[in-house]
């Protein structure tokens, strides 16, 4: 008897096997696009299509991105931006909370604004709009940030003083605003609320009091980052190539909330502004890195331009660790979902019952490693397929790193001579990663010798490294398998321990 018994299947029978019919991809004329309109991004698993994004097809141009730490988050982000730039001349503005893009967007020729390091931005900037509607969008700033909503007087009391200060300084509130006036700064609008204080004519002086107890923290010499002269010109941030805004020096998350929620505001004012043009692909796209707090809020600035983006071809990238912390809004309506490994049985739940892939999709995602990717993407189209489907590896744009670590200095001379015993070992950062990850290191000795490595210009000797990990009370035992794990002879292994034993 043999194996395989072949059956006879009417087509129609064949029909219904959903397989046949509907293979878990999309067809490639959907993946499929013109490469001069299109962003290359990874070829699909199943059939090797090379997968080229482009937003013709789709409800919208945004992109939310959603993976643990380490899975590629930022590397899409860059590839991504990187070929926009080439293919369509996309701008690039980065809301960067953690100064995670800096070295690259240095090395991509783009600038870098520092915020407490150096640079500035005056909240009460204009960009073109009108004093009253920037009032408005700055007490929103603040309806998000703080919980000034609750306290009506003091919310009539700052918006009443930032009026006034626009008109001392020249401004008419409903008028568009003379480029070459000087904007006033929240300091002045403090100082006219002290000194109606020191009047002493206002009914409610507790209620005053408190009003500019919660201006000074904005205003307050050394933590006046949006108090003073803004060191860009904001207007230009939708038109200046690749602008990464490195939050990462502001003291706490209020402080980064604030710039991200300006710098969406001001983007939002610049794109209605500019309004729509015969452009093939996106003029610019806004990149929210974790900066959960302005995502997740309905008021947050963020979801109009996922609202409205499309028609002024704008597109955000919203990229997340915790799929849970992009609101509603945002994540039903952006047009692509871009899955990175995901650990958490509830972030897949969640991602599972909005998007609606497959148990075989699902376990993909749990299983992947550093690139590999699904992607839900909302065609406007009434043929049916799986929205869902898998690609290989993100293929990036970004340089590779390489660390190397050297054991030259432990050899003997004749060693030395020997070609069979290599006198450094080079990997690829996510490669090093997984050996450590592997011999079993903790996730802070990782970080710490990641930092060590990368302060000595991604070259470490065998000694300094394992002083790092002694430091880090790294068991023997696991820096043995570590070392056996890059492969290094036991005669090596214990040298390097006698010269462990001899620092100490
Ligand atoms: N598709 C890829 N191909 C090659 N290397 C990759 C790829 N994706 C990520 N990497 C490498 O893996 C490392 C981690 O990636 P990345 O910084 O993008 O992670 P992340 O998801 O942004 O993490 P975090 O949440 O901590 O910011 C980086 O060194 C990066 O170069
Ligand atoms: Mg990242």
């Amino acid at each position: 008897m043999s194996i395989v018994r072949i059956q006879n299947v009417m087509s129609n029978e064949l029909s219904k096997r959903i397989f046949v019919t509907r293979p878990p991809e999309p067809p490639y004329e959907f993946l499929l696009n013109d490469p001069t309109d299109s962003i290359f991004i990874g070829i699909t698993k199943l059939f090797g299509v090379p997968f080229t994004w482009n937003f013709a097809n789709l409800a919208n141009p945004h992109i939310s991105v959603v993976g643990i730490t380490g899975s590629g988050k930022s590397f899409f982000v860059k590839t991504f931006l990187t070929r926009a730039s080439f293919v369509w001349n996309t701008n690039a503005i980065i809301v960067d909370w953690a100064g995670e893009y800096i070295a690259w967007v240095r090395n991509s020729g783009g600038v870098v604004v520092s915020l407490a390091k150096g640079d500035y931005m005056n909240l009460m900037d204009l960009s073109g709009t009108k004093p009253l509607d920037r009032v408005k969008q700055i007490m929103n700033a603040f309806d998000i940030l703080t919980d000034i909503s609750d306290f009506p007087e003091q919310r009539r009391l700052t918006a009443e003083a930032m009026e006034q200060a626009y008109l001392n300084a020249g401004f008419g509130l409903a008028t568009l605003p003379d480029p070459r006036r000087e904007v006033p700064t929240l300091k002045d609008v403090t100082k006219l609320l002290e000194e109606k204080l020191q009047e002493g004519t206002y009914q409610y002086p507790a209620e005053l009091e408190n009003t500019i107890y919660r201006l000074r923290q904005f205003s307050r010499e050394g933590e006046d980052y949006f108090a003073k002269k803004s060191t860009i010109d904001l207007g230009k941030l939708a038109t200046s190539g690749l602008v990464d805004i490195d939050l990462s020096g502001l003291p706490d998350e209020k402080f980064r909330a604030m710039a991200a929620l300006f710098i969406l505001q001001t983007l939002e004012v610049i794109m209605r502004a500019e309004g729509w043009s015969s452009n093939k692909g996106l003029k610019a796209l806004v990149v929210l890195d974790e900066a959960w707090k302005i995502a997740n809020d309905e008021r947050s600035d963020a979801i109009t331009i996922i609202r409205e983006g499309r028609k002024y071809q704008f597109g955000l990238i919203v990229a997340s660790q915790n799929p849970t912390d992009i609101n509603e809004a945002i994540f039903s309506n952006v047009g692509t979902t871009i899955m990175l490994k995901i650990k958490f049985e509830k972030f897949l739940d969640y991602l599972q019952g909005s998007l609606n892939f497959s148990a075989y999709i699902r376990k993909e995602i749990g299983n992947f490693g550093v690139g590999q990717a699904a992607v839900d993407m909302s065609f406007n189209t009434s043929v049916q397929f799986p929205n869902v489907f898998v690609i290989e590896r993100i293929v990036g744009e970004v340089p590779l790193d390489t660390y190397t670590i050297t054991i030259g200095d432990i050899l003997t001379p004749s060693e030395q001579e020997q070609k069979t015993i290599p006198k450094d070992y080079s990997f690829e950062r996510i490669d090093m990663s997984s050996k450590f990850v592997d011999a079993g290191f903790s996730a802070e000795a990782i970080q710490k010798i990641f930092k060590g490595m990368d302060s000595r210009g991604r070259i470490i000797d065998i000694r300094a490294m394992m002083q790092i990990l002694s430091a880090e009370n790294i068991d023997k035992n696991v820096m043995v398998s570590f070392l056996r794990g890059i492969g290094l002879s036991d005669t090596l292994i214990t040298r390097v321990f006698g010269y462990l034993a001899a620092q100490m």
